[in-house]
């Protein structure tokens, strides 16, 4: 039994190795440069363990001699000195290490200021992640919510800001952490080296759903990140269908209008997540659910069993009202 547990401590940590959410399976030039510190605080602190489990292994199996005080430590000197001298080797070696990295990390990838480059501004919620994407034009301007489309291999900028309390914006396979704080502006350069969907996490504890405010960041090719970004500019879809049609008349005729905007239409709310393209996003909730119409209709019917203490009420809709309501959001692409 207590084999079995041990081998499941030593497994659970590996777990976090791969995937879309890991510091260790790194694909931009940040988080890359923060993985290679990791492994070589690894290797030499692991070392530094190996070597004094080793000295202590062996002073257990020492035996004192008879009439040696055990409290008097080792009078030679030499010894002393050579283990303070490799600790502060080891020390020394760490720490440049570790400055080496983080000025490197810092000046080439996470505050290099650029204006050519794609900006998009970052705003935290509780608890979702507003995602506004900055032009010079203004008609090529737009909002989006928890899901951030960037072209591969090209530099984009984040500027971080903060609607209500301290929130983290953590993608552990892009870059490291930067704090969204109430009042001010951080920057963030992020870069994706390698196409793929990349999970986000605030990462600074901002109240009881703190957990459930993810984001996701889809690096494509640049001729299909501008695909993406021409559909985004443009206004809703007008609905196609019958069910859709009678979906919108009830969307409009619910308290909804007051909090979300679907451009191009009346709603224009603006302290919740934008649904001008809902169901083109892979997930809702901020990267709390699928976006299927049984999440969708599961979201709209009870949010509060599926993020308690979110701002979206319960809001009251007849059992024949939301497959249509479903229909028209999922429409929404
Ligand atoms: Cu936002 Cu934790």
């Amino acid at each position: 039994m207590h084999r079995r547990l041990a081998c499941v401590f030593l497994i659970l940590p590996l777990g976090a190795c791969q995937g879309w959410q890991s510091a260790l399976d790194t694909h931009g030039p940040a988080a890359s440069a923060l993985e290679a510190l990791f492994w070589t605080f690894l290797s030499v602190l692991g070392f530094v363990w190996v070597l004094t489990m080793g000295a202590v292994a062996l002073s257990l199996r020492r035996r004192r001699p008879e009439g040696e005080d055990p409290l008097v430590t080792n009078p030679r000197r030499e010894s002393r000195m050579g283990w303070t001298i490799s600790g502060a080797v080891a020390l020394t070696v760490v720490t440049v290490l570790t400055l080496t990295g983080l000025s490197y990390a810092s000046q080439k990838h996470l505050f290099e200021k650029r204006d050519d480059v794609l900006t998009i501004k970052v705003t935290g919620h509780q608890w979702w992640w507003q995602v506004d994407y900055e032009d010079s034009q203004a008609d090529k301007r737009f909002t989006t919510a928890n899901e951030i489309h960037i072209p591969v291999g090209e530099p984009v900028l984040l500027k971080l800001e903060s609607s209500d309390v301290i929130h983290s914006f953590w993608v552990p396979s892009l870059t490291g952490k930067m704090d969204l704080i109430p009042g001010r502006q951080n920057t963030l350069q992020i870069q994706a080296d390698r196409e793929g969907s990349y999970r986000g996490q605030c990462a600074e504890f901002c109240g009881w759903q703190h957990a459930h405010m993810g984001m996701l960041i889809v690096a494509r090719p640049k001729a299909e990140f501008d695909g993406w970004r021409d559909n985004q500019i443009r206004d809703a879809t007008a609905p196609q269908t019958d069910e859709r049609k009678r979906g919108e008349q009830i969307f409009f005729s619910k308290p909804c209008v007051m909090c979300h905007q679907v451009r191009g239409t009346s709603a224009g709310g603006k302290v919740a997540p934008d649904l001008t393209h809902v169901g083109s996003r892979q997930y809702i909730a901020a990267g709390t659910l699928p976006t299927t119409r049984g999440n969708i209709a599961a979201w709209i019917v009870d949010p509060q069993s599926i993020k308690p203490g979110a701002q979206m009420p319960v809001i009251k809709i007849e059992p024949d009202e939301l497959d249509p309501l479903v229909s028209y959001l999922e429409g929404l692409k």
